[in-house]
């Protein structure tokens, strides 16, 4: 693909149907790739970047193996993805982000430690599980510290809700899970009230999860913890 081309798919981040969702769960800021930006581009998506297709994503043959498969919506930077994929090497990973400038330097992570078992695309994570991903496929989703929205006005702008959560669990596979995380404790009660209107799914802890162990560190989460915020952990399975 020309590098123009390349460019301007990537510039694309959502389907436009005219009917879809108005309300985003984002803000999009810097939409440019500077010199430095189009090189990691250049050199790196051909082997890590997915474009978005109105057909299903075959993750056998995007991964060439048949480990179960993960989905990371709003990856941020990627470093937690990066680390949690090579400690973790366990999983297939799929990454979700619209911010440009964090899929460019999850991809150059990527390259730097030849990182196999993550690809990355740059769309709205709405679109990629309703156009994309096929019901009962997928074996986790992890959701870091997903942004919170704090005003009352912008409650409606959180990812995740009741029809979102029903969307998750009509992705995952039986035994499936869904990890959140976040620093925002109102939002956490919130979620966790969402599970029992949800028969797709059950919540084994009954409140909040204990932390695994195999979960690195997130910017957001150092943020918050250095606003002496608390971590609370969500974890629902597939019934
Ligand atoms: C507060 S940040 C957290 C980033 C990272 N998980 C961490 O903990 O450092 C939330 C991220 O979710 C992304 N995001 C929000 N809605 C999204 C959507 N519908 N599809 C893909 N990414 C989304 C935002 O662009 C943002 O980078």
């Amino acid at each position: 693909m020309e590098d123009k081309e390349l460019f301007e798919k990537l510039g694309k981040i959502e389907v436009r149907t005219g009917k879809e969702r108005q309300i985003k769960s984002y803000v999009l800021r810097n939409n440019v790739l500077d010199e430095k930006d189009q090189e990691i581009v250049r050199k790196y998506f051909p082997k890590y970047g997915l474009f978005y297709e109105e057909k299903p994503l075959n993750f056998k043959e995007v991964f060439n193996n048949n480990k179960p498969n993960i989905i990371e919506i709003g990856f941020g930077m990627g470093d937690t993805t990066a680390k949690m994929a090579m400690f973790k090497n366990d999983s297939n990973y799929l990454g979700l982000e619209v911010y440009l400038k964090g899929f460019v330097k999850l991809l150059s992570t990527l390259g730097e430690y030849s990182i196999d078992n993550v690809r990355i695309m740059r769309f709205n994570a709405v679109d990629v599980l309703t156009g994309m991903i096929e019901d009962g496929s997928v074996d986790g989703f992890h959701i870091f510290f997903p942004d919170p929205w704090p005003k009352k006005k912008h409650h409606k702008r959180r990812i995740m809700n009741q029809e979102f959560l029903h969307l998750l669990a009509t992705k995952l596979k039986k035994g499936g899970y869904i990890y959140m995380v976040t620093d925002w404790e109102e939002y956490a009660e919130e979620v966790v009230a969402l599970e029992p209107n949800e028969p797709l799914l059950t919540n084994p802890f009954g409140g909040y999860a204990p932390p695994v162990a195999w979960r690195p560190m997130t910017k957001f989460e150092r943020k918050g913890m250095e606003k002496e915020y608390t971590i609370n952990e969500i974890w629902f399975e597939r019934v």
